[in-house]
């Protein structure tokens, strides 16, 4: 198959952990025969400095263009002004609205070799298998009006949470199709009891569930979902939420996997197009030094091939060179316990691309 790719590398370790993807990529496209053509382009803070433009005109039209976005991340202490008018993370969100990626998809499953990593007790996570999926063009990152304001109470700001039901519905009906492919289970997390936005979710979500009569459906407040997280993370399946609390709880659920350089995610639009990425940020403490973990990228590139080039068999043998790599003991800085082997980003990378070509 030909499949041409956009990489973002953005700033930190996203330039370290997006050229491991690419490693592995390219032992896919030589192990299957495929031919993978890679465009990249400039996003976030270093395209602030390079250009001014957190996302450059070209790098748009170069992602508009390809089958699939890989992204590394944006953002770091340089650009972390707040009363700067340009941000590095508004590359990502007009990225996000430009593309049409409205379903955010983060899968959190335990490796039980990592259990150990975890905060939390084995016997909590023992089951934990779930998947997020969150809005991601819609609610408090979008609607207007926002800004800034004087007033004769001093200084003042608004952001409004605004969703038609258009959004609403087909994010749902994302999170009913993928629970009818796994487990059959849907959580569907608002703050019903305060929001009119959620009010109109929550009707919504109980008008498309008579169309999934085979998935258990429940209702679930986000502050209760946050807590329900932390104390019996293994009952969830799928949970699908607006924008904002999307952001919060997949941070919290990430830390069951032990750490956030586990873990991959989907930004979907309709068809077959995406963007994805680790979800962890651009980790500006640790980039230069080699150390970073590249495996949240490497499974990225998995779901990529999966989701948007519909390639199963290619991306189940990466996931399984991971699987074997934290198996035989193998380990990255951010996972370490004991005595286990620590590999930097481009050993991580080798191997995993070695297994596959050696399968
Ligand atoms: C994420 C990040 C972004 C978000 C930031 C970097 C704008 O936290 O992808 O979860 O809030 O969406
Ligand atoms: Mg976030």
């Amino acid at each position: 198959m030909q499949a041409k790719i956009a990489l973002l590398p953005g700033d930190g370790i996203g330039p370290e952990v997006v050229n491991e993807g690419v490693k592995v990529l390219n032992a896919i496209a030589q192990r299957f025969d495929h031919n993978f053509s890679f465009t990249e382009n400039l996003i976030g803070g270093i395209a602030i400095d390079e250009t001014g433009n957190p996302l450059p005109d070209d790098t748009l039209a170069a992602c508009l263009q390809a089958d699939a976005v890989l992204l590394g991340a944006v953002g770091g202490p340089k650009w972390d002004d707040p009363t700067a008018s340009v941000r590095p993370e508004q590359g990502l969100l007009r990225i996000r609205k430009e593309m049409g990626l409205f379903a955010n998809v983060r899968p959190v499953k335990i490796y039980p070799a990592l259990a150990q990593s975890s905060t939390l007790k084995p016997e909590v996570i023992a089951n934990v298998d779930m998947v997020i999926i969150r809005e991601l063009t819609g609610g408090l990152y979008f609607g207007q009006p926002q800004g800034r304001q004087d007033t004769e109470n001093g200084r003042a700001a608004l952001d409004t949470m605004y969703y038609t039901e258009g959004e609403i519905e087909r994010l749902l009906r994302v999170g009913f199709t993928l629970a009818q492919q796994r487990r059959k289970k849907i959580t569907s997390v608002d703050k019903a009891n305060v929001l009119a936005s959620s009010r109109l979710w929550r009707e919504i979500a109980h008008e498309v569930r008579q169309d999934y009569p085979d998935v258990d459906y429940e209702d679930m407040l986000v502050d209760a979902c946050a807590m329900h997280l932390i104390r019996r993370p293994g009952d969830f399946d799928v949970i699908v939420t607006e924008n904002m609390f999307g952001d919060i709880l997949s941070d919290e659920a990430s830390m069951l996997a032990g750490s956030m350089g586990m873990l991959p995610s989907a930004s979907l639009a309709e068809g077959a197009k995406g963007l994805y990425e680790p979800i962890h940020g651009s980790a500006p403490d640790i980039a230069g030094q080699g150390i970073a973990n590249p495996l949240a990228t490497i499974l990225s590139c998995a779901m990529l091939l999966r989701t948007s080039l519909g390639l199963n068999e290619e991306a189940d043998l990466i996931e399984s060179t991971v699987d074997i790599f934290l198996a035989e003991g193998y380990r990255t800085a951010d996972l370490a316990c004991n005595d286990e082997k620590i590999l930097g980003a481009t050993e991580v990378g080798d191997f995993i691309a070695q297994g596959i070509l050696q399968h």
